[in-house]
């Protein structure tokens, strides 16, 4: 059989370091924690570990800032502990990859530090500089009319040199100009610096915004949030910058490559991930599922809609079907608790299970995101001021001009990444078990009940499925390598889909119904015939070709044999 890169087949943990696990009890998540948790991060059948930014930043939006490419940030540990880090997964058989956030830097970088001091400074041309213009009365007026995704204008002024400097996201990220070739060697040592260390590959963050329109143009008509998207989302330099970095740097390492694309859909991801001559990306982050309960990346809530969470899904497997190939992930340090959104706190083991069958047995390479695995849920604060994050303050600040507080906090609340970003629960001790100090963020109060100890215990908690899960998606071919076909589109309760690979079939009955609910199978398939191989309830069987689906109620069948 046909060669498979070994990216289509791994299952990849995420880590968002601050929340993970504290090893030196200053309450911060750190390499230490990491090192501790590598045999249970293995146990789960990870091949792969992400870690969100680990270098030193000054934190304006956790490291997603970062004031030196090179280094450890002190918080997390230091060089010597990473490299331990990485020869410890190694020896697990886990490979390592990293955050590479070169759409920006931090304010404090001292690149951008440099670029400040005058015009004619040789860095000054590393970041998007306009001198500022003057409108009636002597106003000063930025150069564009673009906004941030994360902090108003997305252009910051500087007295002293009279200019203003782009920022797509906080004032203290300014972006990077990578139209200066001298921008793309840095990006290429830092790239180098760590693949010679032995690290397996990146996660690129915004990667889609690299690339500018030249003479930074106005953009008409205006839209509420990221106006001037047309000007640096997906523009054709952005593809040439990538292929210039796998021409010169990533092909010569045997390295995996996912770039991240906000606002992007499956057409345009083809351009970076078409297996061939033109590939620049091994895959993508794609967002469209993600929004089938929201607008604008989560901001403003909405009824969950099915329909569209299976058009969304089906329209990237139906696309990149036999040209590329698909990151699958439904959490994320970006995103609120899966299970808070799609499924139901109510029936969060029955709800976690099928969510995380639903989105494992599709075409693609799994991405499972710290707390996910043991059905962590949202965390709302009762007050805004116990937020930490610029996004969150964004949001606030723009609804607050429009809407009482009141109903702020509750959109917040459930629309917030921090939900996503509450330390992990690992027992039902002090802190959950994550730090012996005092935690830099406020823990879950259900950590009681959802914890790693007590579901490691449990044969029938949302972890063990987890591990059972994987398991079976290793050694099951249809799943790694069989095409894919949505079945029943309309339905409004029931996601179903069939996979094939030569004779083997399986099939995909995802409930997302809160009540009892009819499934009858499709003609070509005698469920008695067909192997159930998962599913989220102790007692199953048939009633006629079909059965009446418990609330969020998961089954899987499997039909015929077939050898990797
Ligand atoms: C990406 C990251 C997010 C960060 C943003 C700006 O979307 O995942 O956490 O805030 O880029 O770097
Ligand atoms: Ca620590």
């Amino acid at each position: 059989m046909a060669f498979t890169p070994w990216y289509k087949d791994m299952v990849v943990y995420h880590i968002w370091p601050r929340s993970f696990c504290d090893g030196n009890g200053d309450g911060i998540g750190d390499l230490y924690g990491v090192l501790y948790r590598l045999d249970y991060i293995k146990s789960l059948g990870a091949d792969a570990i992400w870690f969100s930014p680990l270098y030193p930043s000054p934190n304006a939006d956790w490291g997603y800032d970062i004031s030196n490419y090179m280094d450890i940030h002190p918080d997390f540990g230091d060089l010597t502990v990473f490299k331990r880090v990485l020869k410890e997964a190694h020896e697990r058989g886990m490979r390592v990859f990293m955050d590479l956030v070169v759409n920006h830097t931090s304010d404090e970088h001292p690149w951008f530090l440099e670029s400040r001091k005058s015009r004619d400074n040789p860095y000054h041309d590393y970041y998007h500089w306009r001198p500022a213009k003057r409108g009636r009365g002597g106003r000063l007026l930025p150069p564009n009319n673009w906004t941030s995704v994360f902090d108003g204008e997305a252009w910051e002024y500087d007295s002293n040199l009279d200019e203003y400097y782009l920022h797509l996201f906080a004032k203290k990220q300014p972006d990077l100009n990578m139209d200066n070739p001298k921008v793309r060697d840095e990006v290429k040592r830092i790239l180098r610096f760590w693949l010679d260390m032995g690290v397996d590959g990146f996660r690129e963050d915004v990667i889609t915004f690299i690339a500018k329109t030249p003479g930074l143009p106005s953009a008409y008509p205006r839209i509420p949030v990221a106006n001037g998207l047309r000007h640096y989302s997906n523009l054709p330099a952005a593809h040439s910058y990538l292929r210039e970095f796998k021409r010169d740097v990533l092909s010569q390492y045997d390295c995996f490559v996912v770039g991240e694309s906000p606002m992007t859909d499956a057409d345009t991801a083809l351009r970076y991930v078409t297996e061939g001559p033109n590939q620049v990306l091994d895959e993508m982050i794609a967002f469209s599922h993600m929004e089938a309960d929201c607008l604008f990346v989560d901001t403003i809530p909405r009824p969950f809609s099915l329909p569209k969470l299976k058009k969304a899904l089906s329209e990237w497997q139906y696309k990149l079907a036999g040209r590329g190939w698909n990151a699958l992930y439904i959490e994320n340090h970006d995103h609120p608790r899966i299970i808070s959104r799609y499924g139901s706190e109510k029936y969060r083991t029955e709800s976690g299970k099928m969510l995380a069958a639903m989105y494992m047995l599709l075409q693609g390479t799994p991405f499972i995101y710290q707390g996910q695995e043991i059905g962590m849920t949202n965390m709302p604060l009762p007050e805004l001021g116990m937020y930490k994050d610029v996004m969150t303050f964004n949001s606030a600040r723009i609804l607050g001009k429009l809407l009482p507080q009141k109903k702020v906090l509750s959109i917040i609340q459930k629309g917030t990444r921090e939900n996503a970003r509450s330390p992990m629960q690992w027992d039902d001790g002090p802190n959950a078990g994550f730090t012996t100090g005092r935690p830099w963020f406020f823990v879950n109060g259900n950590y009681h009940e959802v914890n790693v100890r007590t579901e490691d215990q449990d044969p029938n908690s949302l972890l063990n499925f987890y591990r059972r899960l994987i398991a079976f998606r290793k050694t099951t071919p249809v799943v790694l390598r069989g095409d894919y076909r949505e079945l029943y589109p309309r339905d409004k309760n029931f996601y179903v889909y069939e996979r094939r690979y030569f004779d083997q079939r399986l099939l995909v009955v995802c409930s997302f119904s809160p009540e009892l609910q009819r499934f009858n199978a499709p003609e070509d398939v005698r469920l008695d015939k067909w192997q159930l191989v998962l599913t989220n309830y102790e007692t199953c069987f048939n009633i006629g070709n079909g059965f009446t689906a418990r609330p969020y109620e998961l089954r899987v069948y499997l039909y015929g044999e077939a050898a990797l």
